[in-house]
């Protein structure tokens, strides 16, 4: 006679969890984790815990901003002196309040002064209600209690309505007599802070910081903190770490990049079953680490400065050619021109606004800090003097990405 249980598969998770792995707790290697420790950033720990002291003796410290490229510890700096402070008033029981906002998500005046009215007073919820009336509700909430509000926007940048929301927020600071709201505004947009309202400025880098890309020494040494918690004991070869810093050094000193790079090896040692992370699989590493940065970097860009990429990887697949004075040809440069000309043609398809040539020029160097596209001077003779542009990845590829993008917000 047959089993009752004969016939019936496994549990498919049976066999996932029995699978051996390089990880002792793979969380840790994530770049969404805060680590406890954060070596070389003891400095920056120490001028804001120092600039945001103010609020425990009831008074209001500075605005502060930050900026510093990607992966440079900037988030998760700021997490870490909030997480310690609140830890402090808790046991102290003062009147200080902090939020922390991804302006990523937060991308608006309204939005980001809902978020921190919520996080003040998480009881209610305020959805609906009008701009103003949030407005005043926030700063009831600080002159009423004499409370002191620290309000973090983490990439700031994206804000669309940035000096408005500055100039209310500083001006409704200045009618408090009593408790305080303070800003620290966060950045890895190195020319942000040129395109700001000078009024804007003054209220938002009362102090500022900067944050400067990790060596390879470095960022060794943070790979090996993270490793030892991580990974299991041995599994993460010597010369692996070495080589992740290395490459992370060598190409922007990010410390995200670093941390990608083991944690793809180690995701790669598990699905090969090989269960040692060892160099050749950091090189293989690479490969994906790349493209899932450029692919992150490329949706986080405004919408014009998308379009103004999309225009580039479009003439690329045309395959343009420049023959140089010397008469050698070089594939795949294009002229600064026939781009902007190609944007303005792509804007109008996409019934977007479009942007002045003084500000195509600053994308463009954007566009170029970030690596996404290479910029020479064509020399005398070609069109007087002009800008010569190349792709710095795959067209195709950048061309799929932006299309998922732009077709998701137009
Ligand atoms: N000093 C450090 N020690 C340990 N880990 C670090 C350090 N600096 C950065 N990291 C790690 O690098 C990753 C990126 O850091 P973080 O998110 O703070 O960078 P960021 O400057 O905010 O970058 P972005 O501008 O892209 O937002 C995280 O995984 C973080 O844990
Ligand atoms: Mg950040």
């Amino acid at each position: 006679m047959e089993s009752v249980n004969e016939g019936v598969a496994e549990n498919i998770f049976e066999k996932q969890f029995a699978k051996q792995t390089v990880f002792s707790n793979k969380d840790i290697i994530s770049p969404h984790h805060v680590p406890a420790k954060l070596p070389f950033r003891e400095k920056q720990i120490e001028s804001i815990t120092h600039n945001l002291s103010g609020v425990i003796n009831n008074s209001k410290p500075n605005n502060f901003f930050i900026y510093g490229k990607t992966g440079t510890g900037k988030t998760s700096t700021v997490k870490h002196v909030l997480d310690q402070l609140n830890e402090f008033i808790t046991k102290r029981q003062l009147s200080v309040y902090s939020c922390y906002v991804n302006c990523r998500s937060h991308p608006s005046k309204y939005k980001v002064l809902l978020k921190a009215l919520r996080a003040f007073n998480p009881e209610k919820d305020f959805l609906g209600y009008s701009s103003s009336f949030v407005y005043e509700k926030l700063l009831s909430f600080a002159g009423d209690n004499n409370a002191h509000a620290i309000i973090v926007l983490d990439e700031i940048d994206k804000v669309k309505d940035v000096d408005e929301l500055m100039y209310s927020l500083s001006r409704g600071n200045d009618e408090l007599n009593q408790g305080s709201i303070t800003i620290i505004g966060i950045s890895n947009n190195l020319t942000f802070k040129e395109k700001l309202d000078p009024r804007t400025k003054s209220s938002l880098c009362e102090r500022e910081m900067v944050f400067d890309p990790y060596n390879a020494t470095e960022l060794r040494e943070i790979l090996m903190e993270r490793t030892e918690l991580a990974f299991k004991e041995g599994v993460v070869k010597d010369t692996a770490i070495s080589l992740a810093a290395a490459i992370a050094a060598q190409e922007s000193g990010d410390a995200r990049t670093a941390v990608m790079l083991l944690q793809r090896a180690g995701e790669i040692a598990d699905i090969e079953e090989k269960y040692i992370v060892d160099d050749s699989l950091v090189e293989q590493a690479k490969v994906s680490v790349e493209e899932e940065i450029i692919l992150s970097m490329i949706s986080t860009l405004p919408q014009q400065q998308q379009l103004v990429l999309y225009a580039i990887a479009q003439l690329s697949l045309q395959n343009p050619t420049f023959t140089k004075i010397n008469g050698e040809e070089e594939k795949g440069v294009m002229f600064s021109g026939e781009i902007f000309e190609a944007y303005l043609r792509l804007a109008k398809e996409f019934d977007a606004r479009t942007i002045t040539s003084r500000w195509y020029r600053q994308y463009i160097n954007e566009l170029e800090m970030y690596g996404l596209i290479l910029v020479t001077n064509s020399g005398k003779g070609i069109k007087g003097q002009t800008r010569l542009i190349k792709l710095g990845f795959d067209p195709m590829k950048i061309k799929s990405a932006l299309e998922k993008e732009l077709f998701k917000s137009f």
